[in-house]
């Protein structure tokens, strides 16, 4: 499979976004929040970027559709177990598509009156957005290309690719 980006410039915009965080919430906590299983990389990578008092807790969903897409369904299938009223919740995830997970999350996570929410996706395909929804640390967009590695899978599979890569067609 083609990489399309490598693990030194995952580990360059990671480092990026981790500065960041630590910038925007200087003197405050943050509950990195992650979205199973695809963030996984993201979130254990991130985290150790970040200079802040963290705290961890996951959240898994599924969503209907054929492997390579999501469907309009999301389930959620596993929720948080700390209290997240007045914390700064980083919703983590892999890669914002369609948004249909994200806007689906943000808007059950609103319910816990967070004292702020932001979104921090790895990967942004902007092209295929049905939701109106945008990251607010975003690391790179990517065009309409199925990809896998980092976290990422298909079938559930090549998620311990160490780099990203272009899936390719017919697999
Ligand atoms: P959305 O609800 O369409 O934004 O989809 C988000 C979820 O779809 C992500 O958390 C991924 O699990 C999955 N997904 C979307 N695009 C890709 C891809 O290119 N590779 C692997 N998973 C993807
Ligand atoms: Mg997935």
């Amino acid at each position: 499979m083609d990489v399309l980006l490598s693990r030194q410039q995952i580990a360059d915009e990671v480092a990026r976004i981790g500065q960041k965080i630590t910038q925007d919430f200087a003197g405050q906590s943050v509950v990195l929040l992650g979205v199973l299983k695809g963030a996984c990389m993201f979130l254990s990578d991130l985290a150790r970027q970040i200079e802040l008092n963290a705290t961890f807790d996951f959240i898994a969903v599924r969503s209907y559709g054929a492997a390579k897409e999501s469907g309009g369904e999301v389930q959620l299938i596993k929720d948080v177990t700390t209290p997240l009223q007045g914390q700064n919740i980083i919703l983590v995830e892999d890669i914002l598509d369609t948004g249909l997970t994200l806007s689906f999350l943000k808007k059950l996570l609103m319910a816990h009156q967070p004292k702020s929410l932001k979104i921090a996706a790895l990967l942004d395909k902007p092209s295929r957005r049905k939701a109106e929804i945008q990251a607010d640390y975003v690391g790179f967009q990517i065009p309409d290309k199925f990809v896998v590695g980092y976290g990422l899978d298909y079938a559930e599979r090549f998620r311990n690719l160490p780099d990203i890569c272009i899936m390719a067609e017919g697999d």
